[in-house]
């Protein structure tokens, strides 16, 4: 398949959206009350699992979109930079995953029934404390190590802006 030169409307549309979502959803994973044993998930903890499985069903779809349109690097810039930004981009997808799925797992451990929004959400397994302590270590590694990346590429973002003054944050931008 030949990559495209620019990103096209719906991934800018689902990157920005993402970026949204993942504002509000750090804020709530730290503010909602503390768990206990037997606690039973109240409204915080079904806001934070349906902002986040909001962003794994538009992670994936986006992946997709992605995997059906490939968008070519900008041709201009040196070679080290081309490969990080596409080591990067990848590794955010897959952090994103890692987040949004280790999050339903360890709901799904811990024996709850949370619901998408009002509807029932599907449980992935059934009760396990010891796998949902493993999985919570996950959720939590996977989260802050989202969050470091995000924080390169945002510093990347900036760099391109105020210090190379290239084209580079035009092409995530409306044309
Ligand atoms: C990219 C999306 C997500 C991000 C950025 C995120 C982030 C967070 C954060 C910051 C916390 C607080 C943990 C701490 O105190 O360090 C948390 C806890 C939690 N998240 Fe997520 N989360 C995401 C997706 C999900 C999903 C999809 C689910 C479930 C379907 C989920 C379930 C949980 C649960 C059950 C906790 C409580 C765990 C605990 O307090 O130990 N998360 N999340
Ligand atoms: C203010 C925050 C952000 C800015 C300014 C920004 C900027 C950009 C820009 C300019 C590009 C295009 C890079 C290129 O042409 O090679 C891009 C791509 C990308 N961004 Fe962001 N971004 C931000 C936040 C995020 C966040 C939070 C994520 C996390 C999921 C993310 C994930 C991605 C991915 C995966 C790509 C590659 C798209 C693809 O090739 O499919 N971005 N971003």
């Amino acid at each position: 398949m030949t990559a495209q030169l620019h990103y096209g409307t719906p991934a800018k549309i689902l990157h920005w959206l993402i970026v949204a979502l993942l504002a509000v959803q750090y804020p709530i994973g730290w503010l909602m009350p503390d768990l206990h044993r037997g606690m039973t998930p109240g409204a915080a903890m079904t806001f934070h699992v349906s902002i986040g499985m909001t962003i794994l069903v538009l992670t994936a779809l986006r992946l997709a979109w992605r995997l059906t349109h490939p968008v070519a690097p900008e041709s201009s810039l040196p070679a080290w930079q081309r490969l990080s930004s596409e080591a990067v981009h990848w590794l955010l997808y897959a952090l994103v995953l890692t987040t949004t799925i280790s999050g339903w797992l360890f709901a799904s451990f811990r024996g709850w029934s949370v619901s998408f929004y009002l509807l029932p959400l599907p449980m992935l397994a059934s009760d396990n404390v010891a796998a949902g302590r493993a999985i919570d270590g996950l959720h939590q590694a996977s989260e802050w190590a989202l969050l470091i990346l995000i924080g390169i590429h945002v510093a990347a973002a900036l760099a391109h802006i105020f210090v190379y003054r290239d084209g580079v944050m035009q092409r995530m931008l409306p044309r």
